[in-house]
Formats: structure tokens, sequence, C-alpha cells
């Protein structure tokens, strides 16, 4: 089947415009700095842009930057004078993620800020920043962590995307030994009795495998349905 997921894949790009140079400029800088090709496919890509800008977010947080290609989509969602914060951990990513936001002439839009994220989002929250939509994709085994600190930085009504909670069926197993899994797992318990927010995840195939979605919304303090 995956030769099929990535030939419709293809097709969805070719009619939906999901690829333009900076876009490229962004893969092409990742390969040849020999980073893994671990970045959103691109109608993914454009979906969540498409999220971003329908609920017209001004702020964004992106937790996991890589070379910037998700970013890139994320802040040309955003209107004249939004802005994006996006966390890495590795100094050379978020170098190669810097020199390609400026290249796709966003530099003065999106903030790369180096370290592990765990550090960064406690000064965030201190700063007083508040967010409508954050995407969570760094180290998975930390995503129950990065899942409330998204939520007590996002407004009401704000959204936040969860990358890779499927994993090729990972996540079915119970007694798995994979922190990385179990860290998806933590989180879909966690978010079973939570009523801060309304979640609901969406399998996906395509030119990236088998992997998933989880898409919360942050619910305002009457409603938590
Ligand atoms: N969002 C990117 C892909 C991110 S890949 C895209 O779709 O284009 C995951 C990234 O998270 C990697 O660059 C990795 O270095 C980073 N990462 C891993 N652990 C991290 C941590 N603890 N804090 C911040 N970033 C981390
Ligand atoms: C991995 C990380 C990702 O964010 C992703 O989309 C796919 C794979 C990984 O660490 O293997
Ligand atoms: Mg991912």
């Amino acid at each position: 089947m995956s030769e099929t997921w990535s030939r419709v894949d293809g097709y969805i790009d070719a009619c939906t415009g999901s690829n333009d140079d900076a876009l490229a400029n962004a893969l092409r800088t990742a390969a040849e700095a020999g980073m893994p090709a671990i970045n959103v496919a691109p109608n993914q890509g454009k979906f969540l842009h498409l999220l971003a800008k329908g609920i017209q977010a001004n702020r964004i947080l992106e937790i996991g930057t890589l070379a910037g290609y998700s970013t890139i989509w994320l802040a040309r969602a955003l209107p004249d004078g939004g802005s994006l914060v996006t966390l890495e951990f590795d100094p050379m990513h978020a170098e190669v993620a810097a020199a390609n936001l400026e290249y796709a002439g966003l530099a003065d839009v999106v903030q790369v800020r180096q370290g592990a994220a765990i550090d960064h989002l406690p000064g965030l929250a201190a700063e007083g920043l508040v967010f409508d939509f954050v995407f969570i994709d760094a180290d998975k085994r930390s995503v129950p962590e990065y899942f409330e600190w998204a939520i007590r930085l996002t407004r009401p009504g704000g959204m936040i995307i969860v990358d890779n909670v499927v994993r090729g069926g990972a996540i079915l197993d119970e007694s798995t030994e994979d922190p990385d899994v179990q860290g998806i797992r933590r989180f879909f318990d966690a978010v079973s009795n939570d009523k801060r927010v309304s979640v609901t995840a969406i399998q996906t195939v395509g030119g990236k495998s088998y992997d998933g979605f989880a898409l919360a919304l942050v619910n305002s303090v009457e409603s938590s349905e």
C-alpha cells in the first residue's frame, strides 16, 4: 500500500499547490545537512497552514523545528503583525532552520529558540505569551508534558495539534518498552478525562507512511464538550 499512498500524496500535492522554492529549499538544506526526513508531508504542512489560518491564529507556538519546513507552512498562515515561536533542541537544526526562515522571508515573523523545549516553556508563560495555535512535534516521550504546557499557554478556543500519535499502530501495544510510544499512550490516557480540552485523533497515510495527528480544542471554562 505504501507506494500507492505516496503516489496519491503526489497527486494531491500537484493539484493543491503544496510546494515552492522556499519549501523546497528547506527540504534540500535539511538533506544536505544530514538531518532525518521527518518533516511533515507537503499536504500535511498545508493542512496545518489551513487550520491555523482558519482560526485566524495570530500567535503560533511550535515545539520541534527541524529545518523549519512545518514552520514555514505555519508562519505563512499568520496575518500582518502575527508571530511564531519555535523551539528546537539541536543547535545545528536551529541554525539551518533560521537560515531557511530567512530565505523564506520570515525572519521577522519567526523566533527560533534553541534548547530543550521543557526549559523554554516556563519562560514563555513568564513572559505572558498566549498562543492561538500550538504544534507539538518534538521528542514523543515528552508529549504529555508539552501538552500540559500547551494548554496553559493557549487561549480558550485555541487549537493544539500533536504529530505522530499513531506510529504505524505501535500505540496499541500496552506493554511497549519504547519510551516514545509510552509518551503517546500517556498523552491519550491523560486526555481521556480532561475537561479542559476536546480531543480527537485522525490516522494518516501517505509519503510519510502510517501515522496520525491529534487535534485538541481548548475549552472555555463553562463548556466541556
Ligand atoms: N516540525 C518539523 C519536524 C520536527 S522533527 C517539521 O515537520 O518540519 C523533531 C525535532 O524536535 C528535531 O529537530 C529534534 O531535534 C527536536 N527535538 C527533539 N527533542 C527535543 C527537545 N527536548 N526539545 C526541543 N526540540 C527537540
Ligand atoms: C519521527 C519524528 C517525527 O516528528 C515524525 O513526524 C516522524 C518520525 C521520529 O523521531 O522518528
Ligand atoms: Mg512529526
